[in-house]
């Protein structure tokens, strides 16, 4: 058992979050991390506010557990936010807020549900913003994360956050995959993970099968930082990289963003054939370094439970030996 100040505010077990992921999130997977005593959190990017809907009653129909649905900030669909806010889950969880937004007044909105407020920052003056806006948790990313990240890696990120917002709770995201990943974010001073990469490769994940096994394939060196698939779709993120897999489709655009941009409707119609077809090469498969740690598909509450196991195993047994000696 591994308790902190993140356990008790959001009436949760185990200190593990599942990120908000937009498009690989779905009501198995987080009734699933719920169940089994973490915080289930849906990625609401992509769904309509009736899909948003009834996808809540989904969760609240397979677990009583607390969760969280996640929300874009510099994209926020009014629709989306207002079934968050009537749902009222337990944790509102936001992410990329444009320079100019004002963060106090969809953190107050949030509180005024009843929910408690999440954000993650890949910067320390991103996480100071949301800290001074009344967020309750903050999320340090670093840019080992799959999906959209910043510059800053986890190890020097998480502590320097962790000081910033003080005494606010801060979840270390980014590259954890196992028990040595918590066991690490706590010794940062993180009250807990949330993790992404880690929870696609799982039974419940709503992903193509062989998005999983690419996932299990790649050995952490095969991702990069790039622009491409956020060109392919005609989006443009605040300040964001999508750390993907280098698969054929990024290959193909690679140094050749320009181009893409002429073409990018084509290629964007080419990468969501891809991902309905289960293509892991041509389709746009945003992963983290950690996909090198994970080494098989498994029932998200195995991982759960074994990354408490061995979190455990090396606090009590391989670090404790190393003190008082
Ligand atoms: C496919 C994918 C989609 C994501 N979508 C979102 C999102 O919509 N909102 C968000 O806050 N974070 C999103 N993230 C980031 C995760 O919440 C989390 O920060 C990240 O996955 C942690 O790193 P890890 O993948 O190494 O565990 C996404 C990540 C991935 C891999």
């Amino acid at each position: 058992m591994i308790h902190t100040r993140i356990c008790d505010l959001l009436g949760i077990v185990h200190p593990i979050v599942l990120g908000g992921m937009g498009g690989a999130t779905s009501a198995p997977l987080v009734a699933a991390v719920s169940n089994s005593g973490g915080l289930g959190t849906l990625g609401t990017v992509g769904l309509s506010g009736a899909q948003l809907r009834s996808e809540v009653e989904a969760i609240r129909r397979a677990t009583a557990k607390p969760f969280g649905t996640n929300h874009l900030l510099f994209e926020v669909d009014e629709e989306r936010l207002s079934v968050t806010l009537e749902t009222r889950p337990a944790v509102a969880s936001f992410a990329w807020a444009r320079p100019d937004q004002d963060l106090r007044s969809y953190f107050q909105r949030a509180h005024d549900a009843g929910c408690k407020v999440m954000h993650m920052a890949g910067e320390v003056s991103e996480a100071r913003r949301a800290a001074d806006a009344g967020a309750d948790v903050i999320v340090a990313q670093g840019t080992e994360a799959g999906g959209h990240v910043g510059w800053m890696a986890s190890m020097p990120l998480v502590p320097m956050v962790v000081k910033a917002v003080a005494p606010l709770p801060v979840l270390a995201a980014g590259g954890i995959a196992d028990g040595r990943g918590l066991a690490a974010a706590l010794a940062l001073g993180a009250d807990g993970v949330l993790v992404g990469t880690r929870m696609m490769a799982t039974h419940e994940s709503p992903i193509h099968p062989n998005f999983k096994q690419a996932i299990v394939k790649s050995d952490g060196h095969d991702t990069m930082l790039t622009e491409i698939p956020d060109i392919a779709s005609g989006r443009v993120w605040p300040g964001a990289m999508a750390r993907a897999l280098r698969n054929a489709f990024i290959e193909r655009w690679a140094g050749r963003e320009w181009a893409l941009r002429r073409d990018y409707r084509a290629a964007g119609k080419a990468i969501l054939e891809a991902r309905k077809n289960g293509d892991a090469d041509n389709a746009s498969l945003l992963i983290g370094q950690d996909a090198g740690l994970i080494d098989s598909v498994k029932p998200a509450g195995e991982i759960i439970e074994r990354m408490i196991a061995e979190a455990e195993e090396i606090i009590k047994d391989r670090l404790n030996k190393l003190v008082g000696h």
